[in-house]
């Protein structure tokens, strides 16, 4: 057989590669180091291709691949998702429907939960009583008690509890009120924090649960016009982090954090500004975001893979993640380059993140 050698014409080891006959044994231990060194190249060139394609942290897309499908997992299975009413939350809803996932969808405008609900239905093979509406609002920390007691009434138990409601934030340190940092850890920190105390004891009654929490991309790095938003973010980060410890003899429980980069969805719309109560005024666009359906879809990997953080991101925000990650100094340096530019994009009243990636428009 005539093979051809990559080496170039003048490669000395073109007769043993091929020929393995004609060589002697010495010359053929000699070709191993560049055989293997070969290998390793390939298979480094071969992993950054990947890495360049990747819209998940490689964990994740392990599962993706290689691990437990939601299908075979989350049949059946009780998933309480807060925040069920627009966004990542209503998508997942739709994904867990799909898969015959028992549902509690909560959030506060109970008329767009009955709308998520009539469209699981539609779509499932779930009968009525495996969807249920139960309104919540996540800073009326008095009613979780017995909203969780009423989920337990109908249900008998809570399999997976999707921590998800949550609202962001565009607006400058120096220009915004305290209440809207003590709004941003009242909801996404304490509200969340709330709920997973009513729901912890029945999992560890059971031996058995998943409180998984959306958490983002800014609970681990930090970004401009974010400053509250990030800080809840990290607040749940520090938070789930001790807890999942803390419960390390409950070998059945798992505490997992989602963070996602961008995704299309209404958060920048309904963000909090400088103050509570005022709603942004720039027109987000969404094209540069990864899409609902995708998000959703590596969240319920990672759920049923019992993935305990999930980075979820096209690029070049999951390389972000990475860079946060293991090069810390140089993601500062990065954070300043590209938040300069948010600011500016915000202070000229665009939209402060496509601006990075199209022709910024004016809102
Ligand atoms: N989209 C992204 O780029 C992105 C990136 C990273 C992380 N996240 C996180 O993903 C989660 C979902 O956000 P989303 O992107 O899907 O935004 P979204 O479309 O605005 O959805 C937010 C959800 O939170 C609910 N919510 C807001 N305030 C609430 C309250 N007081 N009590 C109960 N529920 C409340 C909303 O429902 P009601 O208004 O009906 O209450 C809505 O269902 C959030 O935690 C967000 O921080 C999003």
């Amino acid at each position: 057989m005539r093979v051809y050698c990559f080496h170039g014409r003048g490669c000395r080891f073109r007769p043993q590669i091929w020929h393995p006959r004609a060589g002697s044994a010495a010359a053929v231990g000699t070709m191993v180091p560049e055989v293997l060194l070969l290998a390793a190249l390939l298979y480094a060139a071969a992993q950054l291709l990947r890495f360049v394609f990747a819209d998940a942290d490689l964990t994740l897309l392990w599962a993706a691949a290689f691990g437990k499908q939601p299908e075979r997992v989350l049949k059946g299975r009780v998933v309480w998702i807060t925040g069920a009413s627009s966004g990542i939350g209503e998508e997942l809803a739709y994904q867990l429907a799909d898969v015959g996932a028992r549902l509690v969808l909560s959030a506060r405008r109970e008329g767009e939960l009955e709308r998520v609900r009539r469209a699981c239905l539609e779509r499932s093979r779930l009968r009525e009583e495996d969807v249920v509406v139960l309104p919540l609002d996540l800073l009326d920390r008095a009613s979780h008690r017995e909203i969780t007691a009423a989920v337990l009434r109908h249900f008998g138990q809570i399999d997976v509890l999707v921590n998800n409601g949550g609202r962001s934030q565009r607006s400058l340190f120096l220009d915004s009120d305290v209440d809207v940092y003590k709004a941003l850890m009242e909801l996404n920190f304490l509200g969340t924090v709330s709920i997973t105390k009513e729901v912890l004891p029945h999992m560890i009654r059971r031996g058995t649960g998943t409180v998984t929490t959306v958490s983002s991309i800014v609970g681990i790095a930090g970004a401009p016009l974010s400053t509250g938003y990030s800080a809840s973010k990290h607040a749940l980060q520090g938070f789930f982090n001790s807890l999942r410890s803390e419960l390390s003899d409950n070998p059945g429980i798992t505490i997992s954090t989602i963070c996602p980069g961008p995704v299309q969805s209404n958060i920048v719309q309904n963000a909090f500004t400088e103050e509570l109560g005022k709603s942004v005024s720039a027109q987000a666009d969404q094209q540069h975001k990864m899409t609902t359906p995708r998000c959703a879809r590596l969240i319920l990997v990672g759920v049923a893979n019992r993935v305990w953080e999930m980075w979820i991101g096209q690029q070049p925000f999951l390389g972000y993640f990475y860079v946060w990650q293991y090069a810390p100094t140089l993601a500062w340096r990065l954070t300043n380059i590209l938040g300069r530019k948010r600011v500016r994009n915000f202070k000229a009243g665009l939209d402060a993140d496509s601006a990075y990636f199209t022709k910024a428009k004016a809102s």
